[in-house]
């Protein structure tokens, strides 16, 4: 599907779409359009080129609040999902006095570390849920740990680490039950399905540009318009405030109060220009197209004895697995070496893989334009790597 506008799809088969996507020509000529002909700082100009600026810059946060079904003022616009969900954590205790964060052993280091570290400043505890046999969550353990006590629920809709899906309306439901704020790393999902977070009923969604097209650099906070409003922002400094006086500062409207600083202009011109691309596709063409894809490298990984799986049976377009006596990174570099992008190690995830007891893992994850051409090469290379470590 579209190869064509992806020049760099001829050099190598290309599987490390969790860690980054590639970028269609459209949106590398929409940036460079951007600096060649558009670019002037935003929100400051009054000039004819810096309002044209503002514009397009507060054009794409339409269209983004568009494509999740938010409202626009709701849409922050971050440096990517890790620092997105920085903010939350930093201004935690401003939405609750609680002082329970319950996470679960699928979350993305970005989705953890912040949480310990508020744990850390302002004495809150810390939980995980755990995962059933299968790989999914363990939902029996979310209702034990998910209580009237909890401040926070925060997990992947997607695990990057081994595509597991959670069902976070479910999850949801139960955090709203305890009256505990949600928080979703949509990272893996925006990307690759519709996602609603107004059907989704999510206190607070992180997502990061540079994997669904766009580029890097450029990551979007959603959050419940009454909670960014009391949420304190992370950064201080130009363009969040309303009045600065020599002693103090009044804050901006959100979402700017929490854009201190000259923003990524032709980052959110590009993401911009990414959903559009996307769009054209279709959100639900791509799941569909994902779907496929897992289902046909997931027979034929089933087919090899020496591999192990670490993914659900239905899952993401996102496959773990172990090469018997191989170290993930061998792998790697292996199929590296025969032109196939597979990333090996704990992929920002050392609590699963210690929950697993596995050093790390490899993973394969697809996007629209991959083939299943794709997926018969990595096999093909896969089963030159297993040779070499019978
Ligand atoms: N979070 C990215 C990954 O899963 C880097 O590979």
């Amino acid at each position: 599907m579209n190869r064509e506008d992806f020049p760099i799809l001829k050099n190598c088969v290309y599987l490390d779409n969790a860690a980054t996507t590639q970028k269609p020509k459209q949106v590398i000529e929409r940036i460079n359009k951007y600096y060649e002909e558009e670019n002037a700082n935003v929100h400051r100009g009054v000039y004819p080129l810096s309002e044209q600026a503002t514009k397009k810059y507060d054009e794409v946060r339409e269209k983004i609040a568009r494509f999740i079904n938010v409202k626009t003022k709701t849409i922050v616009f971050t440096k990517n999902a890790t620092e997105s969900l920085n903010t939350v954590a930093y201004g935690l205790s401003s939405l609750t006095k609680k002082k329970k964060i319950v996470l679960t052993v699928l979350n993305h280091h970005a989705n953890i570390v912040p949480w310990q570290q508020l744990a850390k400043r302002e004495d809150f505890t810390i939980e995980y849920i755990k995962l059933n046999e299968d790989l999914t969550l363990d939902m029996k353990d979310a209702e034990k740990k998910i209580t009237p006590d909890t401040a926070v629920v925060a997990f992947p809709h997607i695990a990057n680490a081994n595509g597991t899906v959670i069902d976070v309306e479910k999850l949801i439901a139960l955090a709203r039950k305890n009256k505990a704020l949600t928080v979703v790393d949509a990272v893996q999902s925006v990307p690759h399905r519709p996602v609603d977070a107004t059907e989704m009923g999510c206190d607070f969604l992180a997502f990061s540009g540079h994997k669904m097209c766009g580029p890097t650099g450029i990551g979007v906070l959603h959050g419940k318009e009454d909670l960014l409003e009391k949420l304190p922002p992370m950064t201080t400094g130009g363009d969040m405030i309303s009045l600065v006086t020599r002693r103090d500062a009044e804050w901006n409207d959100i979402p700017y109060k929490f854009e201190a600083g000259t923003p990524n202009m032709a980052g959110a011109i590009g993401l911009g220009e990414a959903v559009t691309y996307l769009e054209s596709i279709g959100m639900e063409k791509i799941a569909k197209h994902g779907k496929t894809l897992r289902t046909y490298a997931l027979q034929k990984l089933n087919a090899m004895s020496s591999i192990t799986l670490y993914s659900p049976p239905k899952g993401a377009c996102i496959l773990s697995f172990t090469v018997e006596n191989a170290h993930p990174h061998d792998v790697s570099a292996l199929l590296g070496e025969q032109g196939v992008c597979v990333r090996g190690g704990h992929h920002c995830s050392m609590v699963l893989m210690d929950y697993l007891h596995l050093p790390g893992v490899s993973r394969v994850s697809f996007y629209f334009y991959n083939t299943k051409e794709d997926v018969d090469k990595f096999i093909i290379g896969l089963k030159k790597v297993v040779e070499v470590f019978e």
